[in-house]
């Protein structure tokens, strides 16, 4: 294993910790990572210098906010991608390994590719995202994805789940889709409206 993904592994663990209400030790975190306490420590004193994490031996660690950001996305991708082996009937045994590997090496598109995929298939294609809906069409948002800055935005904007929506310009015309909102038109460019996971009413 190269050594950012032995640093992603041991970040998203503490995080997974840290989401848990336990804050890790040496102890623990080599019980989990199947590590010696020696390699374990050695690599604390490494994150920590990287300001990855604040760590003193005697009352573990916590994650600075960086170390946190890295932990919070490789588990998310961990996830995602646990999601996607058992859409593809991988054998169950094999899928925490795999999407331990796979976590590492996907960049944010590929991320966004598969969320997509999953969502577009769920349900036997019951589902569109709001970019493919045509002018005129109701429908109502199931829910939405992308990197959390997006969902909160989106959010904010009027797209909390079950929300109706009505398409009032599609994306067939050049130029952003107007979508009415709770009474308000939004503009919506594609790259956001492929965001949005709709059911058509
Ligand atoms: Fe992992």
């Amino acid at each position: 294993m190269e050594e950012t993904e032995r640093i992603e592994e041991y970040l998203e663990m503490i995080y997974r910790m840290e989401l848990k209400g336990e804050r890790a030790t040496t102890v623990s975190l080599s019980e989990t990572l199947k590590v010696s306490p020696s390699s374990v420590t050695e690599m604390l004193q490494k994150l920590a210098e990287k300001e990855y994490l604040e760590y003193a031996s005697y009352k573990g660690v916590k994650l600075t906010k960086d170390g946190r950001e890295i932990g919070r996305k490789i588990l998310e991708r961990h996830r995602l991608i646990e999601e996607f082996l058992k859409f593809i009937n991988i054998d169950q045994r094999k899928i925490h390994e795999l999407a331990c590997k796979i976590e590492h090496v996907i960049d944010d598109d590929v991320f966004n590719g598969i969320s997509d995929l999953l969502y577009r298939y769920r349900e036997n294609g019951n589902l569109n995202l709001l970019s493919e809906l045509a002018e005129g069409e109701n429908a109502y948002v199931v829910t939405v994805h992308g990197d959390d800055r997006l969902v909160k935005k989106l959010i904010n904007i009027g797209f909390m789940i079950k929300t109706p929506v009505k398409v009032k310009r599609s994306l067939v015309n050049r130029g952003p889709m107007i979508v009415s909102v709770k009474g308000n038109d939004i503009a919506i460019d594609e790259d956001i409206a492929r965001f949005i996971v709709v059911r058509k009413e």
